[in-house]
C-alpha cells in the first residue's frame, strides 16, 4: 500500500517538530518534497482561484512566469485576492514563495503573464512606482531596520519617496499614537529594540507610504511566541480595521492559515492546493506535510 514502506513513519518515540512542538512521527524534508510534488501534479483549476478571489479581485496574477537571470522559478502561476482580504502562501523551502512577492513588487525578471492591481496592469512597473503610485508596500524577510538611527528616523525613512517630508512625519505621529511601544522608544536607536519591536517598526515603516497592499514575508520568523501573537494582531488590525489587502508568506503554516482568508500551497514554483485558510488547516494532507502532525 502506498506509504506503508515509508521508513520515516516507522520512527518511534517523540521528536521535536519544526516549530518546537512534539510530534509522534517525522517525515524527512525529501519525503515532504516528494509528496508535495505529487500534490502539485494535479494543480488547481483557474475557476477555483477565481472563486476564492471573489467577484472583484484586487490583486490578480495571471499565467506568471518569472525568475532571476535566465532561471525560471515560477511556472504559469495564478493568484487572485479581493480588496481587504488576506492570502497566505505556504510550502517547502525554495518553492518560490518569496519569489511571488518579489514579482509583485518588481524584483524579478518576468518572462510572461501579467500582474494587475485594482484593474491596472503593473507587470512592468518599477518598485518605486509600485510604492508611490500603485499603493504596494513590501516588508522584507530580512532584517531591515537601520540600527544606528532612532526609531522615529527609521519611520521617516519609510517616506523617502514622498514629495513632502512633512507628510511622512505626520504619518509617523499617527503610528506613534497607535503603538505606544514605539512611541516610548522613539528617540532610542533601533538597535536597542527587541525582536518583536523591531518587526513592529518594520511593518510600521511600510505604513508611512499609506499602501493598500502589504506584501509580508515571514512576519513571525525568529520571534518568541508572545511577539508572534503581537505581529498577527497588528496584521489583523491592518486588514480588518484599515482594510488593507495582505499577501503573506509564512513558514509557521498554522499561524498563517489561521489568519488568512485564503491559503495557497506552493511546490516547485507551482500551485499545489488552494482554499480558505481554515479549510486548508483542516486538510489532512496539509497537516501531515506542513503542520508536523
Ligand atoms: N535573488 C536571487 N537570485 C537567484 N536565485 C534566487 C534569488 N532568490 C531566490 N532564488 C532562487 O529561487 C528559488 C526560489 O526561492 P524563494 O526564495 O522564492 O523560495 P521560498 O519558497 O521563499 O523559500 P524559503 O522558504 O526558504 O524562504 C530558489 O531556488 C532560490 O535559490
Ligand atoms: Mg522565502
Amino acid at each position: 500500500m502506498a506509504g506503508q514502506e515509508d521508513t520515516a513513519k516507522d520512527k518511534q518515540g517523540k521528536s521535536v517538530g519544526y516549530h518546537g512542538g512534539t510530534v509522534d512521527t517525522v517525515i524527512s524534508v525529501d519525503e515532504v518534497n516528494r509528496q508535495a510534488a505529487a500534490l502539485a501534479e494535479a494543480g488547481v483549476a483557474p475557476e477555483r482561484i477565481a472563486e476564492l478571489g471573489g467577484p472583484e479581485p484586487y490583486v490578480k496574477i495571471e499565467h506568471l512566469r518569472a525568475g532571476y537571470g535566465k532561471m525560471e522559478i515560477l511556472h504559469d502561476f495564478n493568484l487572485q485576492v479581493g480588496r481587504g482580504k488576506s492570502l497566505c502562501l505556504i510550502g517547502p523551502n525554495g518553492a518560490g514563495k518569496s519569489t511571488i512577492l518579489h514579482s509583485i513588487f518588481g524584483f524579478t525578471n518576468i518572462y510572461g503573464g501579467a500582474i494587475s492591481i485594482d484593474g491596472r496592469d503593473v507587470t512592468r512597473m518599477s518598485s518605486n512606482d509600485k510604492l508611490r503610485h500603485a499603493g504596494v508596500a513590501y516588508i522584507l524577510q530580512d532584517k531591515s531596520v537601520f540600527p544606528g538611527m532612532t526609531v522615529e528616523e527609521n519611520l521617516w525613512m519609510g517616506g523617502y519617496l514622498m514629495e513632502k517630508p512633512a507628510k511622512a512625519k505626520a504619518k509617523a505621529e499617527e503610528i506613534f499614537a497607535k503603538y505606544s511601544r514605539l512611541a516610548e522608544r522613539r528617540r532610542h536607536p533601533a538597535r536597542v529594540l527587541s525582536g518583536g519591536e523591531r518587526r513592529l517598526l518594520e511593518i510600521s515603516r511600510a505604513l508611512v507610504m499609506e499602501p493598500e497592499v502589504l506584501l509580508v514575508d515571514e512576519p513571525s520568523i525568529g520571534l518568541e511566541p508572545r511577539f508572534i501573537d503581537m505581529v498577527f494582531e497588528i496584521l489583523d488590525d491592518l486588514q480588518n480595521a484599515e482594510g488593507k489587502t495582505i499577501i503573506m508568506v509564512e513558514q509557521n503554516a498554522k499561524k498563517g492559515l489561521e489568519f488568512a482568508d485564503i491559503g495557497y500551497v506552493l511546490v516547485s514554483g507551482q500551485l499545489a492546493m488552494a482554499g480558505p485558510g481554515k479549510e486548508l488547516l483542516e486538510n489532512p494532507e496539509v497537516g501531515r506535510l506542513f503542520l508536523g502532525g
